[in-house]
């Protein structure tokens, strides 16, 4: 006999309450970048593995975390671990930069070979946004302030948007060199992975949870003084815009991210809500000078963000905030007699026609166990059939709110539902 199948380590299930929040939030999502001018994009699940591992992508994520395979065709494929890399890739392909400007979203699975932990996930879901164009701070104050938009929306408190600047990919290279040079004496007193990380990739270090508050870390040399004379003013007209656009944010002299692509600015969207536990980024962002044309494009820069979706729903869980609309239910048919199945098999279907949402109770158990469930559903209306409703030809319908009982037809029984329904809904 084959063993209890049980769903692969980090992935989760998603059904009832949990999946109602969480179609709530995609649509209150869309409905808000849409109304921002933000398309909607598709894009592949699967991409040919060059889209995510490029030269001089060093990240963990990349070198670690991706799902790797090879199809029949012996074509290697990688599973999405982000969405920016793959808009970048169809925004190249379909040749979209003939437009000065393009704004697009996406809401999708994604998926990463982490540890998983609370908040951590295998499989797990982002919304994100990119506006790809011409360089300029303009982009990146838009997108942030979309962000803060996105939290406000939400009516999430407590949460605060961290931003900072790396410059451009040399004043990484000097910023790297330096780091490697300062963390070299330190090496011991580093954890395994930062010890490797001096090497090849010492920005991380920065943001290591074992490392990040230890005192020789927290006074290590910090991006912006690498920053060239163009990318500190770029920076600074960046913290002009947001303040006036009335986004608050806070500067994080170590703010780093996890991804090699950013240019310029990068930025966090960090809660600070009790009980959210250590994964407590709920989304991340930057600016990209380069990575349109890393992937063959023209020179075009982007900046974006992503939202993880299972940190939003935590968040939102804790501050007590529901979006799912209490699905209304319009009548329960309570039949009462074997032989009225057939009588309510028609008028539910007539009733489902008519777009109403429609119970009933299949295994025909007793009268008072049915008109319990249909006050727990909090059905407006019962619909009964029994022996007398069958001879002579009528319908018992009740409005459970006024308790108002009627003997109607079909016909009369649909109009005085929908009547109730104009006024009610
Ligand atoms: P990221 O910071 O790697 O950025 O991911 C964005 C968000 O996805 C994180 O802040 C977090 O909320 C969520 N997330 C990431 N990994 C996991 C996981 N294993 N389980 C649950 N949630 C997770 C990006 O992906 C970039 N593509 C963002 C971007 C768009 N940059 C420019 N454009």
């Amino acid at each position: 006999m084959i063993s209890l199948l049980r769903k692969p380590k980090g992935t989760y299930d998603l059904f009832n309450e949990p999946l109602k929040e969480f179609k709530a939030l995609k649509s209150h999502l869309e409905t808000l970048l849409e109304r921002y001018g933000y398309q909607e994009i598709k894009t592949p699940i699967f991409e040919q593995s060059e889209v995510f591992h490029r030269e001089g992508e060093l990240s963990d994520m990349v070198q670690k975390e991706t799902y790797n395979f090879k199809d029949k065709g012996d074509r290697s494929l990688t599973l999405r671990p982000e969405g920016t890399a793959g808009v970048i890739r169809a925004y190249i392909e379909n040749k979209m930069y003939t437009n000065a400007l393009v704004k697009l979203y996406y809401f999708g699975p994604y998926f990463r070979y982490e540890r998983p932990q609370k908040g951590r996930f295998r499989q797990f879901y982002q919304v994100g946004m990119e506006a790809i164009g011409e360089k300029s701070p303009l982009l990146d104050a838009e997108i942030i302030s979309l962000s803060y938009q996105i939290i406000n929306s939400l009516g999430l408190k407590d949460v605060t948007i961290y931003l900072n600047s790396l410059g451009d990919r040399k004043a990484q290279m000097n910023y790297k060199d330096t780091l490697k040079a300062y963390f070299t004496p330190y090496k011991d007193e580093l954890c395994g992975d930062c010890q490797r990380r001096i090497t090849e990739n010492p920005l991380r270090i920065l943001d290591c949870k074992i490392d990040q508050n230890k005192k020789f870390v927290k006074n290590a040399p910090i991006s912006r003084a690498f920053l060239n004379a163009e990318d500190l003013k770029y920076y600074h007209h960046l913290k002009e815009y947001l303040t006036a656009m009335n986004v608050s944010f806070k500067e994080d002299d170590k703010l780093v991210r996890g991804l090699d692509y950013y240019t310029q600015t990068v930025f966090e969207i960090k809660a600070d809500i009790e009980g959210f536990g250590a994964h407590n980024v709920l989304g991340g962002g930057g600016h990209y000078e380069n990575l349109v044309s890393d992937l063959g494009g023209p020179q075009r820069s982007g900046t974006g963000v992503a939202f993880g979706i299972e940190r939003l729903l935590e968040a939102l869980k804790l501050a007590e905030i529901s979006l799912a609309k209490e699905e209304i239910i319009d009548v329960y048919l309570i039949q009462m007699t074997e032989k009225a199945a057939l009588k309510a098999l028609e008028v539910i279907t007539s009733l489902r026609k008519e777009n109403f949402t429609v119970y009933f109770d299949y295994y025909q158990r007793s009268f008072r166990a049915q008109l319990k469930e249909a006050l727990t559903l909090k059905a407006r209306y019962l619909i009964i059939i029994g022996e007398d409703e069958l001879a002579n030809n009528y319908f018992t319908l009740k409005n459970t709110k006024t308790e108002k009982q009627e003997k109607v037809t079909l016909e009369k029984m649909i109009r005085t539902i929908r009547k109730d329904d104009n006024t009610q809904k």
